[in-house]
């Protein structure tokens, strides 16, 4: 599993850090940085939820 990070849609509600703090960071700003790498298998549970938590729809997983 990736997450796909649409920077331009990120409007830095911080859900996604809230909710998967291990994976989601944020800049300075309040903006979400890029997930870069495959995720953990361990972590995908939460990945999941950081990326549902967003409402801008900023995150999406791709699994392959
Ligand atoms: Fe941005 Fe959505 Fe997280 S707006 S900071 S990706 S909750």
């Amino acid at each position: 599993m990736r997450v796909e990070v649409d920077q331009g849609l990120c409007s830095g509600h911080a859900q996604c850090a809230v909710a998967a703090p291990d994976l989601f960071q944020l800049d300075e700003d309040g903006y979400v940085l890029p997930y870069d790498g495959e995720v953990p298998e361990e972590r995908e549970p939460q990945a999941r939820v950081g990326a549902r938590a967003c409402p801008e729809r900023a995150l999406k997983i791709l699994t392959t």
